[in-house]
């Protein structure tokens, strides 16, 4: 098992969130695929390489096909990719996140595939969903700064679902109160599949920019909670993770807010 050392978590109130909206879920794609694209130019010009981490859910799809359509936008071969959660399934099938990005358009990037970082299938972890969490763990210290555990991730984007949850990371879960460790497994995940292997809070927390991609009026609920929920408590998943530099709300006319709410600092 691998603890966080110097996570820099603090738990406490959403802060210096950012929303930025979008009238229809394929307009919030091409937007926030867009945007990627420029902080990946950006942040390329000055540096060797970047890093991503990607979500599951039909948002994250819609994002890799706006990419996709473009894949000369940016030096892909430069980009490290990661998922911060994944359905524990056998490679290939439909309802892994890496299969839906695939599908969506994943390989007409470029990426240099030692820079993509699937989670372990069962058959590389004798099916054992902790194990795998482990592996992963020790993948993301591998590429991490000496004495990190994580690697700097440039951007973390995150689909969240109707009940609040992130990553795999469930409301009332005791996933959620792990603070030690990168990744976990679980097997008794309330949405199916059960098992499932997730990065933590304290690790979506290291992320330097997170971006929640929020479509449908389904999500409207968690979406107030996680931005108006009373300082001090973190009433849902979505409302404990932000970013080390910056948290921005991608949200639709469905999913959003009624009115732009107050800064936090
Ligand atoms: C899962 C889903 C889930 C998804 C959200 C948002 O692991 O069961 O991937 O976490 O990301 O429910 O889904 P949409 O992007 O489809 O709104």
């Amino acid at each position: 098992m691998t603890a966080v050392t110097g996570a820099g978590w603090l738990p406490g109130p959403p802060r210096g969130h950012r929303l930025r909206r979008a009238a229809t879920k394929a307009e919030l794609a091409t937007a926030a695929a867009s945007r990627l694209t420029d902080q990946l130019t950006e942040i390329l010009y000055r540096r060797k390489t970047a890093t991503i981490a990607l979500t599951g859910g039909s948002m994250g799809e819609a994002v890799m096909r706006a990419l996709s359509a473009h894949p000369g936008a940016v030096d892909w071969s430069r980009v490290g990719l990661w998922w911060s959660d994944e359905r524990f399934l056998p490679a290939g099938h439909p309802d892994r996140n890496d299969t839906q990005a695939r599908d969506a358009g994943l390989g007409r990037l470029g990426l240099d595939p030692t820079r993509v970082h699937r989670l372990p299938q069962p058959d590389e972890c004798a099916d054992d969903v902790h194990l795998a969490a482990e592996s992963y763990a020790k993948d993301l210290r591998a590429a991490a700064a000496p004495g990190r555990q994580l690697p700097a991730v440039d951007v973390l984007m995150l689909g969240v679902g109707p009940d609040g949850h992130v990553a795999s990371l469930f409301p009332g879960h005791p996933a959620l109160a792990v603070t030690d460790l990168v990744c976990v497994g679980i097997e008794d995940s309330p949405k199916p599949p059960p098992r499932r292997v997730t990065w933590t809070l304290p690790a979506l927390c290291q992320a330097d920019r997170v971006w929640f991609l929020v479509s449908g009026a389904d999500k409207a609920d968690a979406v107030r909670r996680a931005l108006d929920g009373p300082a001090g408590t973190r009433p849902i998943p979505a409302g404990a993770v932000t970013g080390r530099r910056s948290t921005t709300w991608w949200v639709d006319a469905a999913a959003a807010p009624p009115a732009q709410p107050t800064g936090r600092s």
